[in-house]
């Protein structure tokens, strides 16, 4: 699997955990955004990188950091097909998947901790999409992207 992550720079630093994190899992990593914690990086252009990555198919899934998580999923979900969610313990990334099939989680770096960050993505990518009702409702949001994107 390939994984996209990007982050601004208040994310820097959970991004450089999650990253070395992601690798020791075995999987594929793209790395992308600001390059330190002190040098200004908008959130704008870190979401634009991973929901491409996903968008396009570089990526199968993505992991977008900023301080709060906030910002980088309002930009993600800009994207079609994306479905970012934001998400601040592993029962929200639990059910991200399970029930959105969630395709990027994001987070804050100035909300959880690196322990709390990694037991997310530990869920977040052993979580499979339960299908049945929450299938239809996935659809659903599809269906609102073909009246509202353009
Ligand atoms: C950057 O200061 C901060 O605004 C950003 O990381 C994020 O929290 C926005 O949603």
């Amino acid at each position: 699997m390939v994984v996209s992550i990007a982050s601004d720079h208040a994310g820097y630093d959970l991004r450089m955990t999650v990253k070395k994190h992601l690798e020791e899992m075995g999987l594929e990593v793209i790395d992308g955004g600001a390059v330190s914690s002190t040098e200004s990086f908008s959130y704008v252009e870190a979401g634009k990188k991973v929901a491409t990555d996903v968008m396009t198919g570089k990526a199968d899934r993505g992991v977008a950091i900023c301080g709060t998580g906030i910002g980088i999923s309002m930009v993600c979900n800009k994207f079609k097909g994306i479905r970012c969610a934001l998400c601040h313990d592993e029962y929200t990334a639990r059910m991200s998947r399970q029930h959105n099939n969630a395709n990027i989680i994001a987070m804050g770096g100035r909300v959880v901790g690196s322990s709390v960050a990694l037991a997310m993505i530990d869920t977040y990518f052993a979580e499979e999409f339960a299908g049945g009702r929450h299938a239809v409702r996935v659809g659903d949001i599809s269906s609102l992207e073909e009246v509202n994107f353009k």
